[in-house]
């Protein structure tokens, strides 16, 4: 075959020697711009798994790359003045033009041929290659002649950075964060040889213009950075080796996604590969390998499928299958790394006191975890545990475990929690008449002993047309309420945990079926007239609600206020109004249901007017010493609907009537959403808007491990974690998850002792067997 790598970075060389080596009859050409030795750029960071792909793919450059390394273990933050520590992350640095310089090397060792200076203009110059390699880096030209079969995907990221170079060796991967009189900067530093580290500078837009950056040279932006770093940089100054570049050099990062990565140009076949296919921010490290990996696939590819040009199709549309798995991942956990780093001045550094921020920012990409930062440095999360639990007023003596952080106590108002694990409101379509029978007690009363600091019941409805189903909780008669006090009196019994109701309308969601007889589809027989915002059926074949007027939201009020009488008589602990899931209230919140003209549609203000009466109600009438929270829709995951920004300017004014916490979930409110599920999906809305707004938040969907919720209160995302499906499967969840974390002091109910230590024992046995067989 005749092969040509348009572009001798990272990618187009290794693949080229990749497959010269496996198949040396191959022709294989890498045509590169630059000249030979030159390049653009500092260090880059490896890992150590990483170094056993390029170990098994070619060991002769994984030896040079190796012994060129320098490996460092701890990551240190320099933050409000304060330096924090901690061990055993592991990374490997190596300057980028070292690492080309040995590629390079190798290409020629092994009879690939490098044509230097020489900018490629279109993929048709090389009309007898069987195969072109797009390795042409994230501007790629031969993309662009492609544009209509790739359909790249290119979003400009807002924050600004320029890459820069120091002579003063870090020994520690280091982040400097400083404040300005315009907003914050932060440095990432990491040493990459003997005596030269990298130093990346980023600052969001806004900072970058107030300080006239855009307006400086090189030299210019270089002394203003050695300026506002000098107590770190201790003499050192600061170098760019991209004086190719126009203006001041600071860059805004491209985050590149295409739809397809390889087409026929009508003669040869050509493939996207590295920065060309895709990109991941340098906020976790990643791009070079990225790169690299793609190489080794193309090549193994090659191998699986057969070397012979009649294969490539195959082999192109394996490569791109397999790869884009993994580039989905690293390209997730990059996204939220740039994120953390994107809004880290407005959220976290003025707010997050110096141990939280530094845990922060070590979790920021969400892959790694709590646990994952036990076994990267034991005595360090050791010390934080101890340190959040102090802040919550456990004491630990420096020979004890301090609880892990789900186990904190929370105080709110007149309340104290025994730890951060809510049992989340589920609806149980299982009351005759609004009422709870034994099985609501069973119910309840196992998960009450299954060891969560708070046990919500299902949304408890206000009147009987405020209900979902006909089987639907509701609380305003008096029977309803003694049931209540008998409920809460039994849970109350049985353990620590307090009792949460969440009181609701249905709104244009009512008098549908039980769940399981058609979720959501209109009754057939025993309906009852519905209310919304607007006149907008939730199901087209719904029934249409009727758009309330002044005296249904009188009369509606009244109900959520009669019914939050008889849950503070009936001893209730905490009380959430529900203003989720396209429910009544929500249905005024969404711009999606409310097409309202009068002053209760319209803006944030308007939208929110009704829902904050009923809230300011409902808050006069609940007893001040106990704690009131608002769930709302954080997302409407549909065009036009409500977004996180929105959520948060809602829950800024529910703050300031008062509210203690917002309980982030999304969704539910148009039939046609799409949301994007995954692990912890809803917790970046809690962190937003308690870390913006300034509220306590209750995380909620996908939490589903002790390492979820203890990584969500740890780094301050969140305070209560509430736990809703887990806890259909596993009503003693918080006390089964804080044994699988080792943490074996929680006490479980007197009558269940005996299983305690056996289940410990089991666990403690299982996972000795797994380490055995590893
Ligand atoms: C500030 C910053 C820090 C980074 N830090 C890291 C890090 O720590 N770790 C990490 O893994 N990655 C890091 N990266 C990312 C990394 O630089 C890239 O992801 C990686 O180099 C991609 O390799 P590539 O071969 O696909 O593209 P590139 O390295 O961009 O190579 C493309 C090559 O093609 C050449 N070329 C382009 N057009 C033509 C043409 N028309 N004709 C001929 N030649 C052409 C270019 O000159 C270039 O040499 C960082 C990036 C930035 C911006
Ligand atoms: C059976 C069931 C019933 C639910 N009923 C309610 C409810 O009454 N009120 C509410 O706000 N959320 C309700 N939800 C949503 C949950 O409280 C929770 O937000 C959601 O299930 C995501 O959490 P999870 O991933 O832990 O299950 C219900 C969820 C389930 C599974």
């Amino acid at each position: 075959m005749r092969i040509v790598c348009i572009g001798g970075g990272p990618a187009g060389l290794y693949f080229g020697l990749l497959m010269k080596r496996r198949h040396p009859q191959h022709h294989v050409t890498v045509v590169e711009r630059n000249r030979p030795y030159d390049t653009f750029g500092w260090g880059v960071v490896f890992s150590d798994a990483m170094m056993q792909a390029m170990r098994a793919a070619d060991p002769e450059s994984a030896d040079e790359i190796e012994s060129a390394f320098n490996h460092w273990d701890d990551i240190e933050l320099i933050f409000k003045g304060t330096r924090q520590r901690t061990s055993g992350h592991g990374f490997v640095g190596i300057g980028r033009k070292h690492l080309l310089n040995i590629l390079q090397k190798r290409c020629e060792a092994l009879g690939v041929e490098l044509v230097f200076e020489r900018e490629v203009g279109s993929d048709l110059e090389f009309a007898d290659a069987d195969l072109i390699v797009a390795s042409d880096g994230v501007n790629s030209r031969i993309r662009a002649r492609y544009v209509d079969q790739f359909r790249p995907d290119m979003v400009v990221r807002p924050n600004r950075f320029i890459w820069l170079g120091t002579k003063k060796a870090f020994d520690a991967f280091t982040f400097d964060f400083r404040k300005t009189e315009h907003g914050w900067f932060q440095a990432h530093i990491y040493k990459f040889d003997q005596d030269t580290s990298t130093f990346i500078v980023e600052t969001t837009e806004e900072a970058f213009n107030a300080h006239g950056l855009g307006e400086l040279d090189q030299q210019g932006s270089i002394e203003f950075c050695e300026k506002l770093f000098a107590d770190t940089l201790d003499g050192a100054s600061l170098m760019t080796n991209a004086r190719h570049l126009r203006g001041s050099a600071w860059l805004n990062f491209s985050r590149l996604i295409c739809e397809r990565w390889s087409v026929f140009n009508g003669r040869s076949h050509v493939v996207l590969m590295g920065d060309a296919a895709h990109t991941a921010h340098f906020a976790i490290g990643s791009g070079t390998k990225l790169a690299l990996d793609d190489a080794i696939e193309l090549a193994n590819q090659f191998d699986q499928h057969g070397h012979g040009g009649d294969n490539i199709k195959g082999v192109l549309q394996a490569y791109e299958e397999v790869r884009r798995v993994d580039v989905a991942r690293i390209q997730n956990a990059a996204r939220n790394a740039m994120e953390w780093f994107e809004v880290v001045g407005q959220r976290y550094a003025d707010t997050l006191e110096p141990p939280q921020f530094f845990y922060s920012m070590l979790t920021r990409s969400q892959r790694i975890s709590h646990e994952n930062l036990r076994l990267r440095d034991r005595a360090w999360l050791d010390g934080y545990e101890r340190w959040l639990a102090a802040r919550a007023g456990v004491v630990t003596r420096d020979d004890e475990r301090a609880p892990p952080p789900m186990l904190l106590p929370y105080r709110v108002r007149g309340l104290t929690l025994a730890n951060r694990i809510m049992v989340s409101p589920m609806a149980m379509y299982s009351s005759p008449d609004g009422l709870i029978t034994d099985f609501h007690i069973a119910h309840l009363g196992a998960r009450a002993m299954g060891g969560a600091g708070l046990v919500f019941a299902e949304m408890t409805c206000v009147s009987p047309d405020a209900r979902i189903t006909p089987g639907c909780l509701g609380l305003w008669n008096d029977a309803q309420q003694a049931q209540w006090r008998r409920l809460v009196d039994l849970l109350h019994g049985v353990g620590h945990a307090k009792v949460g109701i969440q009181i609701g309308h249905a709104g244009r969601k009512g008098a549908t079926k039980l769940a399981w007889e058609g979720i959501d589809q209109p009754l057939e027989a025993g309906s009852w007239p519905l209310i919304s915002a607007s006149p907008l059926p939730y199901l087209p074949h719904g029934q249409v609600p009727r758009a309330m007027d002044r005296d249904d939201m009188n009369r509606v009020c009244d109900d959520f206020v009669a019914a939050t009488q008889r849950a503070a008589a009936a001893g209730v602990d905490w009380l959430e109004l529900h203003c989720a899931h396209g429910y009544l209230l929500s249905s005024f919140l969404s711009p999606l249901t409310n097409r309202r003209e009068d002053s209760y549609g319209g803006s944030h203000e308007n939208r929110a007017r009704f829902p904050l009466e009923v809230f300011r109600a409902v808050r006069a009438a609940w007893p001040s010493d106990r704690p009131m929270s608002v769930r709302l829709s954080c997302h409407d995951w549909t065009e036009s609907g409500n977004t996180p920004s929105d959520a948060a300017i809602f829950a800024a004014m529910f703050k300031e009537a008062g509210a203690d916490l917002i309980d982030c979930s999304s969704g539910q409110v148009w039939k046609e959403e799409r949301p994007v599920y995954g692990r912890l999906f809803q917790t970046p809305f809690a962190d937003l808007i308690r870390n913006e707004i300034g509220i306590d938040t209750i995380a909620v969907g996908a939490i589903s491990e002790a390492d979820h919720a203890n990584s969500i209160v740890a780094a301050g995302r969140a305070d209560l974690c509430a736990i809703a499906r887990p806890h259909l499967a596993d009503p003693a969840w918080t006390l089964h998850e804080a044994a699988k974390v080792g943490f074996n002091a929680l006490e479980w109910p007197k009558q269940y002792r005996s299983a305690k230590a056996q289940y410990e024992a089991n666990l403690a046995r299982a996972t000795a067997a797994v380490t055995v067989a590893q």
